[in-house]
């Protein structure tokens, strides 16, 4: 797909900072860290799928479409961050949660529905079960039926080459910062879910022969599935340089007992980097991506005398839904 010179709507407050964590990196035990405050992206709360949506209603708007719609997990920041854009350019949005309706309606469903969204919900948990997409398929069929035109986000279709190319952007916007301020990092540790912001970076970064290594730390899907399907994805993106598997770091072993459920690592690297530097991470994306780089950084995978950059890609809406977790927090 062609999408490279493609133009996005101007919806984040871009370029989001690069910030120093000097207390952080010193107790990690690093030399330099830098934290990119992607959750800082605006509006709706902001996070990595900002920067992705400016294209994907580009495209939408480019054809006409009045009503968006996807499905996701019940504590998805895209599903959040969409209806929020949604409300502020007149879109209508439609919202298909695997899961049920949960009593309390907390975090990113609760912001959901206060942004207006139309949320039904479905009874399968695995993300690539054929349901989902046939049930988000009836969904678009029944928007069409109310008079909309609706504009479908679904993986592995045309989202993807746009979600790896606003990635791919951010990478350049990364380039100038790090040029800017006389810096040269030697890695970049990002939460992989789909993978997509990944492949962005990487692809990005072999663009302007960048040599910051990008490690990502899954949170879902082992690094043997998610290796190829980011190859696959960055090579949808037909023009510049392709993306291969040595270009790029997948780290298992920081998933913890399920996708979207926080593990003790990644609570206590939560409570680390509030006590450190102030930064209120969530548990189940950036707090295992911080559990991985603090991991890495013990077990010497990651140098000390590595400058590392850590991708804050969002999700604080995830922190209160989760806000249990640290209800007893250790004096
Ligand atoms: C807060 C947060 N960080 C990171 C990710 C991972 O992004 P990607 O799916 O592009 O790998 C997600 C995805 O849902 C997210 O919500």
């Amino acid at each position: 797909m062609t999408v490279h010179g493609k133009a996005g709507l101007a919806l984040g407050a871009f370029p989001t900072p690069l910030e120093a964590a000097p207390r952080l990196a010193e107790t990690i035990g690093i030399d330099r860290l830098l934290i990119k405050r992607e959750d800082l992206a605006g509006p709706a709360l902001g996070g990595n799928k900002i920067r992705k949506l400016e294209l994907l209603l580009a495209d939408a708007r480019a054809q006409g479409c009045d009503a968006v719609l996807t499905t996701a997990g019940l504590q998805s920041n895209l599903c959040r961050a969409l209806a929020g854009v949604s409300a502020r350019l007149g879109l209508h949005c439609a919202l298909l949660l695997r899961g049920s309706r949960p009593n309390s309606v907390v975090g990113n469903l609760l912001l959901d529905e206060l942004f207006g969204a139309e949320v039904r919900f479905l009874d399968v948990t695995d993300p690539w079960d054929p349901r989902a997409r046939a049930a988000l398929d009836a969904l678009a069929e029944d928007l069409r039926r109310r008079g909309h035109r609706p504009y479908l986000i679904h993986l592995p279709g045309q989202s993807a080459a746009l979600g790896v190319e606003a990635w791919a952007r951010g990478a350049a916007e990364l380039d100038a910062q790090f040029a800017a301020a006389g810096l040269d990092p030697d890695r970049l540790i990002v939460a992989c879910g789909s993978g997509l912001t990944l492949a962005g970076l990487a692809l990005g970064f072999k663009r302007s022969a960048r040599r910051c290594r990008v490690t990502g730390i899954s949170v879902q899907q082992p690094a043997s599935r998610l290796k190829p399907w980011i190859v696959e994805a960055a090579g949808r993106v037909e023009a510049g340089p392709r993306l291969e598997a040595g270009d790029f770091d997948v780290v298992d072993g920081f998933v913890g007992p399920a996708y979207g459920v926080a593990s003790p690592e990644a609570v206590a690297a939560v409570r680390l980097a509030a006590r450190t530097e102030g930064l209120v991470l969530d548990p189940v994306y950036t707090g295992k991506a911080m559990a991985g780089l603090i991991a890495g950084a013990r077990d010497g995978s990651i140098g000390a005398g590595e400058q590392v950059v850590f991708l804050h890609s969002g999700g604080l809406p995830g922190f209160f839904a989760q806000s249990a977790l640290f209800a007893d927090a250790p004096a």
